[in-house]
């Protein structure tokens, strides 16, 4: 009985000969890739008859990928499987534009109903199906520094953003730039976490779920506070040129103290600085966000139409696997988002996000498609060009109100 089991346990990754090409598409490129490009190689093992096209658009969260995505989705030309964040992102596009097949059936075929946390599957759904396949989950919420560093230029890690305004003159009179930030979408990622410290998990979660306005006084506080952030950072001089990997070596090197970036950061410290954890850079939740991780979720979908549909499913059911969770999320610096993974395979920052994950309030992330639908995200930076440029607190409000109330999100 036990053998009966557990062959059965083991059913799926080696499917018969298949044949053919399969194009992933995705952004993650050059630094981005390691992760990528192990599971490819477990695919190409476990295929050797399929040809992997590994399509790739450089850009950080996906700023340029996405818009090639939606010349080829609206042009006819799908790839066999894409990237995109679990959430509105794919919600609230692909989905809504009947552009994209229901996988409820792979998740009931590979028991992954029992293995991806509620939560997460519900993010992924709607009434009328599952619609990606999640690899891993992120946190947005983090704040990287090099521990020798603030010693070096005695300053600790600010508990809270009053904290940190009271050190950056102690930084800056070092020559060190207090907070490195990159170009626009990292600004924004900064952003959603001043707004998760200075609203609290309570009154964010209220801003996406239509029971805030903009406009009320705790929100344009939170603009005025996140100027008086930006003044204590570089984003005057080389921001907009910066991307996230960049300002990350600034806080390696040295020049900056410290960076507001989601985990693939710890990826990008391990997988290609090859720094260890807690030695070449410490971590800690980004300043007043203590017991609550800002979550996304990467994972791929399978659009109406894949030239290659068995090849594409095959990918992600390997995607959904134990065993390709875990072959990519150590290299990523994410977790899976499996909750049976095999937590010795991942290094000491990944175990402390695992033990979060499981621990802390969780919320979704702006920037990287949880919790608005992409009519607010993908106009939002442009809210945050007028903020850089004017640094008005209330015109910034207003905006985002507008755009909120254009999505069907306003409260
Ligand atoms: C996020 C994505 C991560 C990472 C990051 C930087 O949106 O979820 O996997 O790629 O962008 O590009």
């Amino acid at each position: 009985m036990l053998a009966l089991l557990l062959v059965a346990a083991v059913p799926t990754l080696a499917q018969g000969d298949l044949s053919g090409e399969l194009e992933i598409f995705s952004w993650w490129a050059g630094d981005e890739g390691p992760a990528l490009e192990a599971l490819i190689a477990k695919y190409n093992e476990l295929y050797p008859n399929v040809e992997v096209i590994n399509a790739t658009v450089t850009g950080g969260s996906g700023v340029n990928a996405r818009a090639v995505l939606k010349t080829r989705m609206l042009g006819g030309d799908p790839p066999d499987s894409f990237q995109v964040h679990a959430g509105q992102e794919l919600i609230g596009t692909w989905v809504v534009a009947n552009a994209m097949e229901d996988l409820t059936f792979l998740f009931e075929e590979e028991g992954w109903m029992d293995v991806f946390p509620e939560g997460l599957i519900e993010l992924l759904s709607t009434e009328e199906g599952i619609w990606s396949v999640p690899v891993n989950i992120h946190r947005s919420n983090v704040l990287w520094y090099v521990p020798a560093n603030l010693e070096e230029w005695g300053v600790e890690v600010p508990a809270d953003w009053d904290a940190f305004l009271e050190m950056c003159p102690t930084l800056e009179e070092q020559g060190v730039i207090p907070l490195v930030v990159g170009e626009n979408w990292t600004v924004v990622h900064l952003w959603e976490n001043v707004a998760l410290a200075e609203l609290g998990p309570e009154g964010y979660r209220q801003l996406w779920a239509g029971e805030k306005a903009w406009t009320d006084e705790d929100v344009v506080a939170v603009w005025d506070k996140f100027s008086q952030i930006l003044d204590c950072t570089n984003i005057d001089v080389d921001a907009a040129s910066l991307p996230w990997q960049q300002a990350t070596d600034k806080v390696v090197n040295g020049e900056g103290a410290f960076n507001v970036m989601g985990d693939w950061a710890a990826g990008y410290m391990v997988t290609t600085l090859g720094l260890t954890p807690g030695e070449g850079f410490g971590w800690a939740p980004s300043p007043g966000t203590e017991g609550v991780f800002n979550m996304l979720s990467d994972s791929f979908g399978l659009p109406v139409g894949a030239p290659h549909r068995d090849n594409a499913i095959a990918w992600l059911r390997l995607l959904g696997s134990k065993e390709g969770q875990d072959i990519f999320n150590p290299l990523k610096g994410s977790i899976a988002a499996r909750i049976d993974s095999d937590l010795s395979l991942y290094n000491e920052y990944l175990q402390s996000a695992a033990e979060d994950w499981q621990t802390n309030e969780i919320v979704g992330s702006l920037a990287h498609g949880a919790v608005a639908p992409e009519t607010f995200s993908s106009e939002f930076p442009t809210v945050m060009e007028q903020f850089l440029a004017s640094r008005n607190a209330q015109a910034a409000s207003a905006a985002a109100q507008a755009l909120a109330e254009q999505a069907g999100i306003a409260g």
